[in-house]
């Protein structure tokens, strides 16, 4: 009988949940090589990089080599954020870097190698890769990962559940020290330009402040709130700041990106927003953390172990029905899959008049606006 081969990669920053996906691939095809044609599911290492490298490094996802790996954060694949096809960072004598269309090299290599599909696991950017070289002709499936839940075509993102509960465990530790030492502690958080994390973990660990990106804040607002708390002597203030969080009338914090990286990098908000609030007055102690990447560290939660293994089923399904040109999603609670080119057309932000926002606002948590 013929063997019917398919490729899975995973591209961008890590989540944790990119493995059970691996697995889940791997296991419905297994499933499906018992009745039907037999399948064989290869991995390219660290995203397309794996097929456009010379040698090639393409590994056979064999049973072995996925089991129990649903529990591992990671990727057994490796990932990259500086191999996008379309912008591939070449490396000048001077060290700077320029960006070159790769995509007809990478088209002509898969096209060699004759896989029946292509699945690729990947963010906002990773799909946009899939956009493209489906218009070029690669039978592709795309499926949603980041922690930063920033896509909007899917309800939810795996690893994001798994953030949120790493984020909430470091803010109630914090909250020991804000209350023994009346401090105002601000905790900082990814997220890139949406709020999600920073706002679930507010509502979660019962923050007084959450500045989110989607919503800028008004640095005097913030000192009021603050010198509320203190008002009959000894109080003390939480705060989640997203790390794309900016003041009224200001910027996001930014340090310029790695060499060969297409992104400028977010990170050290919480340190500005401690000095805008001593420049406006604030009186109180204030002790600054950025959690920084053990949000996207260590084993899934139960749901994102659920969620990616269903979305691995899935996107396995989709090659199956020749569905190509389509990214898995999670819509009304249920696994379905939408067109590429509507996963990517929309960033998915907090809607300042969404139900989530307002029933924070209800809870007593400010924006700063
Ligand atoms: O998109 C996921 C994310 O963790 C963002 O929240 C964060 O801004 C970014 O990636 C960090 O990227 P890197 O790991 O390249 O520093």
């Amino acid at each position: 009988m013929n063997t019917k081969k398919i490729l899975v990669l995973t591209g961008g920053g890590d989540a944790p949940g990119l493995n059970a996906v691996i697995r889940g691939i791997c296991k419905r095809a297994r499933r499906e090589s018992i009745t039907g044609a037999k399948w064989e599911v290869y991995g390219s290492i660290e995203a397309f990089n794996g097929v456009l490298n010379e040698p090639q490094e393409l590994i056979k996802l064999t049973s072995k080599r996925v089991a129990g790996i649903h529990v591992k954060g990671g990727t057994i694949l490796k990932t990259t954020n500086k191999g996008n096809p379309l912008k591939f960072p070449i490396q000048q004598v001077d060290g700077t870097f320029q960006f070159k269309d790769r995509t007809d090299e990478l088209v002509n290599k898969l096209k060699n190698l004759n896989f029946e599909a292509i699945i690729n696991i990947g963010g906002d950017g990773s799909q946009k890769i899939s956009q493209a070289l489906f218009e070029k002709g690669l039978p592709l499936v795309g499926v949603p990962k980041t922690i930063d839940n920033d896509l909007s075509a899917t309800d939810l993102t795996f690893g994001f559940q798994t953030a949120v509960q790493i984020a909430t465990d470091s803010f109630d530790k914090l909250v020991t020290t804000a209350e023994s030492h009346h401090r105002v502690m601000i905790m900082e958080v990814m997220g890139r330009d949406a709020g999600w994390i920073a706002l679930h973990t507010a509502i979660a660990g019962g923050a007084e402040i959450c500045l989110i990106p989607e919503i800028p804040y008004d640095i005097n607002k913030l000192v009021k709130k603050i010198d509320l708390r203190y008002k009959k002597g000894r109080g003390f203030v939480n705060i989640v700041v997203a790390e794309g969080a900016k003041p009224k009338a200001g910027n996001i914090t930014s340090s310029s990106g790695e060499k060969g990286s297409e992104h400028v990098r977010l990170g050290g908000v919480a340190f500005q927003l401690s000095s805008q609030l001593k420049k406006a007055g604030c009186q109180a102690e204030i002790r600054e953390t950025v959690l920084g990447h053990v949000q996207r560290g260590g084993t899934p939660t139960a749901f994102d172990r659920v969620l990616a293994s269903l979305f691995g089923v899935k996107a396995f399904e989709l090659v199956l029905e020749q569905n190509f040109g389509r990214m898995v999603s999670f819509k009304n609670n249920t696994i379905t899959s939408v067109s590429l080119k509507e996963a990517i057309q929309d960033y998915n932000y907090l809607k300042p008049d969404s139900y989530l926002v307002q029933s924070a606002k209800g809870l007593g948590i400010s924006f700063g606006d």
